[in-house]
């Protein structure tokens, strides 16, 4: 069965099948290559991007902007600072606007209620760059990153250590019961992700073979292929930083952790931006089996792949 997603947004990897992701993987690879070949294309030619923001962002908006404007595409930034959605509009008719006046929306903001609604008022592809829930456009980056340095992912160990109910953990949780690949959670048991989310990704893994574990015990990154770690207060929850401090501290991935996999090749993977002597050491993030810059990279290979894949017109 070949693989259409012209029209389609990206709010959760929970809507995309296996087939789906490996689909965009696959175009992810051959438009990073088209580049390092330094192929000119100009796929976007005629369309426009609307990114709204409520939050901060370099690399999700750098992605989005530089994938579509190097091809000929118009993005339009949209800060909640200047747009009337939330203020004196709602997002039903903020929505129902500018499906009329672009190709394809990018959101980052907190509800995962919004990016939804924009899908369903807009009528053109959605992409959630970042909610509360899940960030589904990092976690396509992060597994282009593993394989380009294992190969194929099914099967691979990658260990999240840090805010297990994070949007990150959340989304790489999704995106491994997908493809089968072996995801553990190190993380304090009150930041564990909630029951019914873990009992939808164990049904999902039923499917794939992935086995995903939730533990508190530091000594399960023995084998990993990959350790991954993200802020211990994400956006929106700076209030929370201190407590989340003292909570965490012993998850940090510094070498003794990176050691304890037993391994020489393990990569250590972060989505960024990092707090260097908080999640990860200085000597982790800028040391040799970091691939964090690689991975920073490919959000706008992913991301380009995205939109060619879903954007009606586009050729791929
Ligand atoms: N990883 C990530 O989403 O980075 P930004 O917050 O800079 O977009
Ligand atoms: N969990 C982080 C990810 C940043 C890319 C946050 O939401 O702030």
């Amino acid at each position: 069965m070949s693989v259409n997603l012209k029209g389609r947004s990206l709010l959760t990897l929970l809507d995309y099948s296996a087939e789906e992701i490996r689909y965009l993987l696959d175009l992810a690879v051959k438009v990073k290559a088209q580049s390092k070949k330094g192929e000119v294309n100009q796929r976007f030619t005629g369309k426009t991007l609307a990114l709204l923001f409520e939050k901060r962002s370099t690399r999700t908006r750098c992605a989005f902007e530089a994938a579509f404007g190097e091809e000929g595409g118009h993005p339009v930034f949209l800060s909640t600072l200047d747009i009337q959605m939330g203020v004196k509009e709602s997002v039903e008719d903020t929505a129902r606007i500018l499906g009329r006046m672009f190709s394809a929306i990018q959101f980052r903001g907190f509800k995962q209620s919004t990016v939804k609604t924009l899908a369903d008022y807009s009528g053109v592809p959605v992409y959630n760059g970042l909610t509360d829930e899940f960030h589904p456009t990092q976690v396509l980056a992060d597994i282009m990153t593993l394989e380009e340095n294992f190969g194929a992912s099914a099967g691979k160990k990658l260990c999240f250590a840090g805010d297990g109910r994070n949007n990150v953990a959340r989304s790489l949780m999704v995106i491994s019961a997908k493809l089968g690949i072996n995801f553990t959670v190190i993380t304090p048991a009150t930041l564990n992700p909630d029951r019914g989310f873990i009992e939808r990704c164990g049904s999902i893994s039923a499917v794939s073979g992935a086995k995903i574990r939730i533990t508190e015990d530091l000594a399960e990154v023995e084998g990993a292929d990959a350790i991954y770690t993200d802020v211990w207060a994400s956006m929106g929850e700076e209030s929370r930083k201190e407590e989340r401090v003292q909570l965490l501290r012993p998850f940090q991935v510094n070498e003794a952790l990176m050691d304890r996999t037993g391994r020489k090749d393990t990569i250590f993977l972060h989505c960024l931006p990092a707090i260097k002597g908080e999640e990860v050491t200085a000597g982790v993030i800028d040391g040799s089996s970091s691939r964090a810059w690689d991975e920073g990279e490919n959000r706008k290979h992913t991301i380009k792949a995205l939109m060619l894949a879903t954007i009606p017109g586009c050729g791929e």
